[in-house]
């Protein structure tokens, strides 16, 4: 059953409450701090945590709910996982389309288009699809299979024409424009017939559609969000009205929360990120000593090449281009390991941090559902595919009663 707008208003009340109540357990980062603030309130928790291995922290990655760990831990997570919950939106039965279709999409975002799209149900039927920030299109071209009208926007130009000859290709009509959603002169692409949809749009290229689509008084949209943190400001600027009014304020750190949620990725791409952050970690203890500042000094992101160096070599360049004092002789065997140590230490603190992500990313789609609300549309919130498709999982339906 989709929520009532009573029920929309008071489960955003309610995480509204357990974020701002708990912040001190979230905010802070383990991979940054040493010594999380919290720890010394809930030392059995933090022991417990600290001596578990990197790979029992990994088992745990996708679902720290079902970890039994000493409280607070437990209580969280039931609280965590009621404040979550969220019902599969019912499904409609799709066309089959030919295999021509998916012939040029990755094999996980093909699952996830056909997954949206027999989410889709509206009362009334569309007759002209917007695909927002299209890319090339995929989307769109799948829906748009009854004779409906499509039109396609995306400012990457490459990707325009890309989905203009895919398009003549398969022989579906449609109009793919190359348009800034942010530029001011967006509005005019939308009018009250056309039914957005935006599959993964960033940040503030969907938060831009709500407003646009508001505007332009379409009828019905549909919206799976994405990657929060993508924004201009510093902060989070809520857009409904309960959001407004809430204290809760949010940096793009803390916006990145909800999608430190990874799905599984294969031993080989494991192997390389944990060595990546294992080395950064081991760093952070060089560079804390070489400054003799007990504090994280972010650094850049590095391209693949520096995990192949000798760990050695990988400090001293590293302290060369932030500009350190040389790290001269050092044992850099226990200095590795130390970071391994930490990077254990690190992904089972995040444990904790992971039980509010849901709630987090349940609290900013709520935003978005009210400020719908609040426009005059019937707002249904739900999941359109299993986490292991895609954990951006959560799709907006709104339309015009
Ligand atoms: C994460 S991709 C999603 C693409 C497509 N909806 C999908 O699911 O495959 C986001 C898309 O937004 C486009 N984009 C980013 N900023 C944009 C802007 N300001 N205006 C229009 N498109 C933009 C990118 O080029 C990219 O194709």
């Amino acid at each position: 059953m989709p929520l009532t707008p009573a029920q929309l208003q008071s489960r955003f009340a309610a995480l509204d409450a357990f974020l701002l109540e708990h912040q001190a357990l979230w905010r802070p980062r383990p991979f940054t701090h040493r010594h999380l603030p919290w720890e010394s309130q809930h030392p059995e928790l933090s022991r417990w945590l600290r001596q578990r291995s990197l790979e029992e922290a990994e088992a745990a990655h996708n679902h720290p709910e079902q970890l039994s760990a000493p409280q607070p831990f437990a209580q969280l997570a039931l609280q965590s996982k009621a404040l979550s919950e969220i019902d599969p939106l019912p499904p409609v039965s799709l066309e089959p389309v030919s295999s021509r279709m998916s012939a040029d999409v990755p094999g996980r975002k093909w699952q996830q288009i056909e997954a949206f799209a027999r989410s889709l149900s509206f009362q009334r039927q569309p007759t002209h699809w917007l695909d927002w920030c299209s890319g090339k299109g995929h989307l769109g071209r799948r829906l748009a299979q009854g004779g409906q009208a499509l039109t396609c926007l995306e400012y990457d130009a490459h990707l325009v024409e890309a989905g203009r000859q895919l398009s003549n290709k398969l022989g579906v009509t449609a109009n793919h424009l190359h348009q800034d959603v942010m530029a001011d002169d967006a509005g005019a692409r939308l009018e009250a017939h056309h039914t957005p949809v935006a599959l993964h749009a960033c940040g503030d290229l969907h938060v831009r559609l709500m407003h646009l689509a508001s505007d332009a008084r379409c009828q019905q949209l549909a919206i799976a969000p994405c990657c929060y943190n993508r924004i201009a400001g510093e902060h989070y600027l809520p857009i409904s009205q309960q959001g407004k009014a809430s204290p809760l304020t949010l940096s793009i750190d803390d916006l990145g929360l909800p999608l430190s949620e990874t799905v599984t990725a294969g031993a080989r791409v494991r192997r390389q990120r944990d060595t990546s952050m294992a080395r950064r970690l081991g760093f952070d203890l060089l560079q804390r000593a070489l400054r003799g500042v007990d504090d994280y000094l972010p650094t850049p992101s590095l391209p693949s090449a520096w995990l192949d160096k000798p760990f050695a070599d990988y400090c001293r360049d590293l302290a060369e281009l932030k500009q350190l004092p040389s790290p001269g002789t050092q044992d850099w065997t226990v200095l590795e390991a130390a970071g391994w140590a930490r990077l254990a230490e690190v992904r089972n603190l995040e444990l904790l941090r992971n039980l509010f992500r849901r709630p987090l990313e349940m609290w900013l789609i709520l935003d978005r559902a009210l400020y719908l609300t609040e426009g005059g549309y019937d707002v249904r919130i739900g999941t359109f595919c299993d986490r292991q498709v895609t954990p951006r999982n959560l799709l907006i339906l709104a339309e015009r009663p």
